[in-house]
């Protein structure tokens, strides 16, 4: 049985199962594309670290001095196949990762309105690297599934969770169409920085829902235009050049959303501008960022000559 659904007494554990052993099979297969992650990683998965800083905005795992200098070397070359790094900042081992997100500004928006995690089962839906679930291990939780499809987050957050030795955290190459088979299951749901991927938003906020335990919290937050008025942008292909963006809602948009999904006690408590201090290319991130996505002329507009985004944050109970 996979361990993590001891922690999931409601979840139809035979599909889980079946999803994992196929991705498994898929991720273990001998392609180039795979080897770079796994094949590194392999020679420092035996490391270690009792040395964890995450109630702070850099998430240190472990020091330099904990690792022999050779394999310090090869930590180093595995972070470094692990890029682009896209959320952040870490240390580990002391090797500074400067992520293109600084992601400790959207945890410190969060944190205020987040019900107490110690001893709760939670779920971060698209985790990415972790980020946002190492910061919520400093909480104790008993439990904290990451739902992430695409295998460099995979490998990367099993490459940090493991030199972290935090058995309370674990990954799933699963996506947010996979909640159904979770029915009841979290006390808390994180849904960050992903409705707008979805083509139906109202069918990821129903499985959303369906997830939670009786009372369970969801924290969401979305890219957003602003506007007063219950809108959502459908852009013709790209949105500030991301492909795969469909509806970017405004506030009261999604808060209507929420509401006609069945959500109750619905709370909108931040809403932002984004900015090229927040997102940007780093030495860990030499594409594109935010500035490039942006009207050179006119920082209302993104390049295709829509609204500028914002960021909404919604708190809402099942
Ligand atoms: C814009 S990033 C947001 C990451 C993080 N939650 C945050 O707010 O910083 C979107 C994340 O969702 C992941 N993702 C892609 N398809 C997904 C799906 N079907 N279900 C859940 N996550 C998905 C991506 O790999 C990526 O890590």
């Amino acid at each position: 049985m996979i361990s993590y659904l001891a922690h999931l007494p409601n979840a139809d554990r035979k599909t889980v199962e079946k999803i994992h052993q196929q991705k498994q099979a898929w991720i273990n297969q001998p392609k180039k594309g795979f080897l770079r992650y796994r094949d590194p990683w392999e020679g420092v998965k035996h490391l270690r670290t009792g040395t964890l800083e995450l109630q702070a905005d850099v998430v240190k795992i472990g020091r330099r001095e904990d690792i022999s200098p050779e394999d310090h070397q090869r930590v180093y070359a595995l972070m470094r196949n692990f890029m682009p790094w896209r959320k952040g900042p870490f240390s580990v081992f002391d090797i500074d990762i400067d992520a293109e997100w600084q992601s400790q500004l959207k945890w410190n928006r969060l944190l205020p309105e987040i019900p107490n995690m110690k001893g709760k089962v939670i779920a971060d839906i698209g985790c990415n690297n972790g980020y946002y679930m190492f910061r919520m291990a400093a909480h104790q939780p008993k439990f904290v599934l990451g739902f992430e499809p695409y295998v460099q987050h995979y490998f990367t957050f099993s490459a940090l969770r493991s030199f972290a030795g935090l058995d309370n955290l674990a990954i799933d190459l699963l996506g947010i169409e996979n909640l159904p088979l979770f029915p009841d299951c979290f006390d808390i749901i994180f849904c960050l920085g992903i409705l707008y991927h979805r083509p139906s938003p109202i069918e990821a906020l129903r499985d959303l829902q369906t997830a939670l335990k009786p009372d369970g919290c969801l924290l969401i937050e979305s890219q957003a235009i602003k506007n007063e008025q219950p809108l959502a942008l459908f852009p013709e292909k790209t949105y500030a050049k991301v492909p795969g963006t469909w509806f970017v809602p405004t506030a009261s948009c999604l808060h209507n959303w929420l509401a006609r999904a069945g959500f109750k006690q619905i709370k909108c408590f931040c809403t932002h501008p984004m900015s090229s201090t927040e997102q940007r290319r780093t030495d860990w991130m030499t594409f594109e960022s935010y500035q490039d996505f942006i009207d050179k002329n006119d920082p209302e507009l993104t390049i295709e000559g829509y609204p500028a985004p914002w960021r909404v944050f919604f708190k809402a109970k099942k």
